[in-house]
């Protein structure tokens, strides 16, 4: 298939669907498919990371026509059943990336959950105790991977999909106290060593909507909570 010029991604994050809902994003997920040509999610799709809530969220999905695109959250790995979520997502459709890459239309999309340990010169540093040193190994690890991912892409244009956020600037709303439990600089350390169109993140659910890398790439927190420009919990981008 020919690339299109601009490929219309809708995203979102931060789902949270759960075992006993009624809401359902049927509805929703056809809207998208009407909007957009891609949709992606950026993690947190089920609550508490229960295969029946995959599987909710799967015949949802069935309302979308057009290809999927997620990374896991936090939330769904909550119930250790990480890797059964992952496959009934998979076996839905859904281009579920951890660590990895894939193209869509001449349109490359790497995907990493990522990690916390806080923002800029106030980072979580290696010392102390093996508590301490796990946690950030954690996540230079979810950096590591990001970059290997990244080498994997052939394409121009580049979407990079996270939970957590690699800037400060899209969790500012979110109380100050629980900043460095929402990403990590690291992220945007490894993007900025590539070109990359946009990157989109979500697990903040009270940030703001757009930022940029210290390198310059635009960033978007998509999480289905904040205010974007189309007035929908999804925003619209066009790469
Ligand atoms: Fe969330
Ligand atoms: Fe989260």
């Amino acid at each position: 298939m020919a690339d299109r010029e601009t490929l219309k991604i809708a995203a979102m994050g931060d789902l949270h669907v759960k075992g006993d809902q009624n809401a359902s994003f049927r509805e929703l997920f056809g809207e998208i498919s009407h909007a957009a040509d891609v949709l992606v999610i950026t993690g947190d799709l089920t609550d508490l990371g229960k295969p029946r809530e995959a599987e909710i969220l799967t015949e949802d999905l069935r309302a979308c026509s057009v290809p999927v695109v997620a990374v896991l959250g936090n939330h769904d790995y909550e119930s250790a059943a990480a890797e059964e979520v992952s496959q009934i997502l998979r076996h839905a459709g859904v281009h579920l990336l951890d660590g990895q890459a894939t193209e869509i239309d001449g349109v490359g999309f790497v995907g990493v959950k990522g990690f916390i340990g806080g923002f800029g010169r106030r980072m979580l540093g290696s010392f102390g105790e093996p508590a301490i040193k796990a946690m950030v190994a954690e996540s230079v690890n979810e950096a590591i991977r990001l970059e290997n991912a990244m080498r994997q892409v052939r394409t121009e244009r580049v979407v990079v999909v996270l939970h957590y956020a690699p800037i400060l600037e899209t969790v500012a709303g979110e109380p100050p106290e629980i900043f460095p439990f929402l990403g990590s600089s690291r992220l945007a350390e490894t993007i900025d060593r590539f070109r990359v169109s946009a990157v989109v993140h979500g697990h903040a659910h009270r940030g703001a909507y757009e930022g940029r890398t210290p390198g310059g790439a635009p960033v978007y927190n998509v999480a289905a909570h904040v205010e974007k420009p189309t007035g929908r919990p999804y925003a619209l981008l066009e790469i």
